[in-house]
């Protein structure tokens, strides 16, 4: 076990002596050491490089002083070994080369082998929790968030091919997200061996789904996945835009639900059970307005969350660009001294 658990005992629903706080993107956003990183090389070379990744990796923890460590992957990596070619391009995020267009693609699709496929990510992992002081978080894509990349090509607001085929196409569909649920359970089984102490699975744009299309197209395929992980190191199910359908997000059966902003925390915690684990909510908006502002929203999300334990402080989505590095240590100090 890493020396700080507190992460780790707010996963497991434990009332923890502070409130655990890491934040999404706190590696590759805002801190000047990863910049000048970024300067030279690509993010894929930083991933494929697991001395550095894992530099990368401990950063946040050295210089904003969070309670746990997301390993430095992006969620597109494995589609590289599926045979999907992919560039992520500055400020427009992930381009696929050639996108999914009907079954015939889907069934071209190769299966993966972590273990090898995948080995730079597992040496990260393995690198980081051996010099980590607090717990270290894998990650992979859901299913759902990775096919609107495969299919649309880039991020498209409307999802017009990914329901298209959904809709038309639902042996297409069907196959598409049973080979990616496959892919995430072999994955994130993997970073586990290799010692995550705990995984989350990126859902961040199924948000755009009604809750009946969420039940009927993704739901059976995340349940599958974290039914399929389920263990020792706890997992954690991330979403945007879902606090309509938050009760069928938390039926995915992950051990830690996390919300972003757009419901409050108490009332998230009355609709899910006081007991589930949750993580979440801060609007990433509110770390570019003042130090005063980002103290009193994160006290009142602390207030909401209540007194039994088993908050994690998190942003409902990543570090925006732009966000300036006192006003992140300044949160994190706040979550910190408020809470013990
Ligand atoms: O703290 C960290 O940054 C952890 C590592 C991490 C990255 N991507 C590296 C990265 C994690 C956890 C991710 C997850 C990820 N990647 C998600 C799910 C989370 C979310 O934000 O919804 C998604 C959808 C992706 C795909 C992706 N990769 C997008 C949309 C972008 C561009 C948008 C942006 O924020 O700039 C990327 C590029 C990317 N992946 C960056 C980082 C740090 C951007 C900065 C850079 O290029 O160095």
């Amino acid at each position: 076990m890493p020396k700080n658990d507190l992460f780790i005992r707010a996963c497991r629903g434990e009332k923890t002596p502070m409130t655990p706080i890491w934040l999404m993107r706190q590696a590759g956003r805002c801190l000047p050491d990863y910049r000048k990183i970024r300067q030279k090389k690509s993010l894929v070379t930083i991933c494929k490089d697991p001395e550095l990744a894992s530099e990368v990796t401990l950063l946040p923890v050295d210089m904003l002083g969070v309670d746990a460590a997301i390993c430095f992957s992006d969620i597109m990596l494995p589609l590289e070994a599926m045979g999907v070619g992919f560039e992520l391009k500055d400020s427009i995020g992930p381009v696929i080369r050639k996108a999914i267009k009907n079954i015939g693609d889907v069934k071209r699709l190769k299966s993966i082998d972590p273990k090898s496929d995948m080995d730079f990510v597992m040496d990260t992992v393995r690198i980081t929790k051996k010099r980590s002081s607090v717990p270290i978080i894998g990650l992979a894509g859901a299913p759902f968030t990775m096919a609107s990349y495969m299919i649309e090509g880039s991020y498209n607001k409307n999802f017009t091919k990914t329901k298209s085929m959904m809709y038309n196409d639902p042996k297409g569909w069907e196959l598409l997200m049973k080979k990616l649920t496959e892919m995430t359970i072999a994955y994130l089984k993997e970073q586990i061996r290799s010692g995550a102490d705990a995984v989350q699975l990126f859902d961040s744009w199924v948000g755009c789904l009604g809750p009946s299309d969420y039940q009927d197209f993704v739901l059976p395929y995340t349940k599958k996945i974290f039914a399929g992980i389920k263990g020792s190191s706890p997992t954690i199910h991330f979403t945007t835009g879902t606090s309509s359908f938050l009760e069928l997000v938390k039926s995915a059966g992950s051990d830690v639900v996390s919300v972003d902003w757009r419901i409050g925390l108490d009332e998230a915690r009355s609709r899910i059970g006081q007991t589930t684990p949750i993580q979440g909510n801060l609007d990433p908006g509110i770390l570019l307005g003042t130090k005063a502002t980002i103290r009193s929203s994160s006290l009142k999300i602390i207030e909401q969350a209540g007194a039994r334990g088993g908050h994690i402080f998190n942003l409902g989505h990543g570090i925006l660009p732009g966000t300036e590095l006192e006003k992140v240590k300044w949160l994190v100090d706040t979550v910190h001294q408020s809470t013990r």
